[in-house]
């Protein structure tokens, strides 16, 4: 392990912990890191190349560990994301391919091939990364550790609205179902199952706005002053 500080933000999807993330490593002039993006780029590819993941399982690794991935980042904080050099920044964020990632993320083997590519993004001054697993697996020896959760309806609402502004058109009730289906396969799996470290801090965000979040973060973090 390297001695570059990391921060590290699980949850369900909707919990907010992409943006707090982001704004977190803006503030600080950390790296980001949205492993979320790699599983989704994964399945993007794997469906590009037609494999299925019941009956092409080595060749899906082969790809991931292969996988010419790219984060160019982008002025808000963000990054676009350019597999083999165009941009699926859009493509990947689409439900179906959230939905995709997650079945792909439940096998062990899948895991461990992309494992050591998010380990790399731990680059000084330091790292703030977001996902199920950065806590428990991915960077156990983490400084802080968040785990930001929020009502299944909140979520769904808030995704909506995520989705809508990348020009994404969906429907809350549908939202929900799809997103409580993930995330009770990311939960349930054997293999890393998205769960809070035992020395993270859980916050329950279905009250609260961004920026209280925000505050609240960077108040354990000791940055107040950012
Ligand atoms: O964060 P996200 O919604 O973009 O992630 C998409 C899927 O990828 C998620 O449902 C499960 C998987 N994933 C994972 O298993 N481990 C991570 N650290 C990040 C994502």
């Amino acid at each position: 392990m390297t001695d570059v500080p990391v921060i590290t933000v699980d949850g369900p999807s909707g919990s907010g912990k992409g943006t707090v993330s982001q704004q977190l490593a803006v503030s600080l002039g950390w790296h980001y890191l949205d492993s979320g993006a790699i599983y989704r780029a994964l399945a993007y590819a794997a469906k590009q190349a037609g494999l299925k993941l019941n009956k092409d399982k080595e060749k899906i690794v082969s790809l991931a560990l292969a996988l010419k991935l790219v984060f160019k980042p982008t002025a808000d904080g963000g990054a676009d994301v350019l597999l083999a050099g165009t941009d699926i920044s859009s493509s990947i964020r689409t439900e179906e391919c959230g939905a995709m990632a997650s079945k792909l993320a439940a096998d062990g083997d899948i895991r461990a091939a992309l494992l050591q590519r998010q380990r790399g993004f731990r680059q000084p001054p330091g790292l703030v990364a977001d996902g199920r697993d950065m806590g428990t697996v991915v960077f156990p020896d983490a400084t802080h550790k968040f785990f930001l959760t929020a009502s299944a309806q909140i979520r769904a609402e808030r995704r909506y609205k995520q989705l809508k502004d990348k020009g994404i058109n969906d429907s809350i009730p549908r939202l929900f179902t799809v997103i409580s289906k993930r995330d009770a396969r990311d939960a349930g799996r054997t293999n890393s199952p998205m769960t809070p470290a035992a020395d993270a801090i859980v916050l329950d965000t279905s009250e609260m706005s961004l920026e209280q979040v925000i505050g609240y973060v960077r108040q354990q973090v000791g940055y107040q002053s950012l």
